[in-house]
């Protein structure tokens, strides 16, 4: 492609050069596009471009995103917009009794962010608590989340190379447009609970509640209930109920299956949660801690003696590790 332009000598003059008539001197400046219309980009190779990302939802998820993009990324223009008061998604809507993560606390965390764990699989206040705190250390808030803003409507735009969202803002009931180069979909893939199709069920003279809507700290006892589905959140809340409730009805439309895996070996009794006294979680905290460490440091190095080997068979996964466990309590 050729682009053509008079000739540098032609069109400049140096201010202090002696006057030569042989010389023209331009009274204006040179045109800023040639003549179709093309234009040079003013801009340095490999210059970064500021970008927005766009991202639905304040769980987990994207607490994580922005922890990492603060670290990683440059020229970032990030907003989130999230429907609830405040941020946790999953851990802070989930209110039913007996709500807990069912793998161990000390895995279900940021290997930015190691805590010690009241329980063994901790309840949901708790882990509500750890994410809260995690958005009050960065200002994750005040520097990207837009509280009780519900995105309506996603759309890729192609020719501006833009995704097109419609935000209602529901303190004000009012919507508007935004746009971004990037949209991340952090909505939860659970963040959306229904009623299960059960012919007058809302007719219901009683208190009707579903775990993902509870009414946190409703009083069971010496009560009459019946709980539909056991699902991880059923059996979660008829292990816990049982004891206080005056007299249980527990609906189970299909079998349920759970699969023993390596999480159990160390856990209470018969499998149950168990509240941590601090030494062994403390072992557990610094051994992730060190692994972290080292890792960051980047130096080889075998896995410390203190972390078991994986019981391979069932065997192994019912004695050695059990009788560890059970001594430290
Ligand atoms: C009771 C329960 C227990 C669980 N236990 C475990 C466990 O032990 N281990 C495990 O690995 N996983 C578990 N999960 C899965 C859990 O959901 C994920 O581990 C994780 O918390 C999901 O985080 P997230 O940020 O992706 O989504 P969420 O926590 O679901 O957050 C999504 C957020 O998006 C917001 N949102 C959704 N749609 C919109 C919209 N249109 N506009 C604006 N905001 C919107 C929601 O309000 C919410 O705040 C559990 C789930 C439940 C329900
Ligand atoms: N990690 C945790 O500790 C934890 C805790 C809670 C939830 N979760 C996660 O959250 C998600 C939702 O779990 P969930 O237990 O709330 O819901 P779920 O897994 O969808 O279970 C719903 C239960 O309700 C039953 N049910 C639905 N409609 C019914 C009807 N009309 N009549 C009778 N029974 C009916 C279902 O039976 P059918 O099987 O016959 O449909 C099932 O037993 C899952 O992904 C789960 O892993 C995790």
């Amino acid at each position: 492609m050729g682009i053509q332009s008079d000739p540098p000598s032609l069109l400049y003059s140096a201010p202090d050069a002696a006057a030569d008539d042989s010389v023209k001197v331009r009274d204006q400046l040179p045109p800023e596009t040639d003549q179709h219309g093309y234009r040079i980009n003013e801009q340095p190779m490999g210059t970064k471009r500021k970008v927005k990302i766009i991202l639905m939802g304040a769980g987990a998820s994207t607490l994580n995103f922005f922890k990492k993009a603060e670290e990683d990324m440059e020229n970032l223009e990030m907003v989130c917009y999230e429907k609830n008061h405040d941020v946790g998604g999953t851990w802070l809507e989930n209110r039913y009794p007996g709500c807990a993560c069912d793998i161990p606390s000390v895995n279900y965390q940021f290997s930015w962010k190691i805590k010690l764990w009241s329980h063994y699989y901790s309840y949901a206040p708790e882990i509500w608590d750890y994410l809260k705190s995690i958005e009050r250390e960065n200002d994750f808030i005040a520097k990207y989340i837009k509280l009780r803003h519900r995105l309506e409507h996603v759309e890729w735009d192609d020719t501006a190379g833009l995704w097109r969202c419609r935000v209602r803002d529901l303190e004000r009931d009012v919507v508007f447009e935004d746009s971004a180069e990037f949209f991340v979909n952090a909505g939860g893939v659970l963040n959306n609970w229904k009623w299960p199709e059960i012919p007058g069920l809302q007719d219901f003279q009683g208190k009707l509640m579903h775990s993902a809507n509870y009414e946190e700290g409703y009083d069971l006892s010496n009560k009459r209930v019946a709980v539909i589905g056991a699902g991880s959140s059923g059996v979660q809340i008829v292990a816990s109920i049982q004891q206080k409730v005056q007299h249980l009805y527990h609906w189970i439309r299909s079998p349920i299956w759970i699969t023993a895996g390596f999480a159990q070996t160390w856990a209470g009794k018969n499998g149950a949660n168990f509240r941590c006294t601090i030494p062994p979680f403390k072992n557990w905290s610094n051994s992730l801690t060190n692994r972290r460490q080292r890792r960051t440091a980047q130096i080889p190095q075998r896995e410390s003696k203190e972390i078991p080997r994986v019981p391979q068979t069932d065997r192994e996964r019912a004695q050695p590790a059990l009788q560890v466990h059970h001594q430290r309590q």
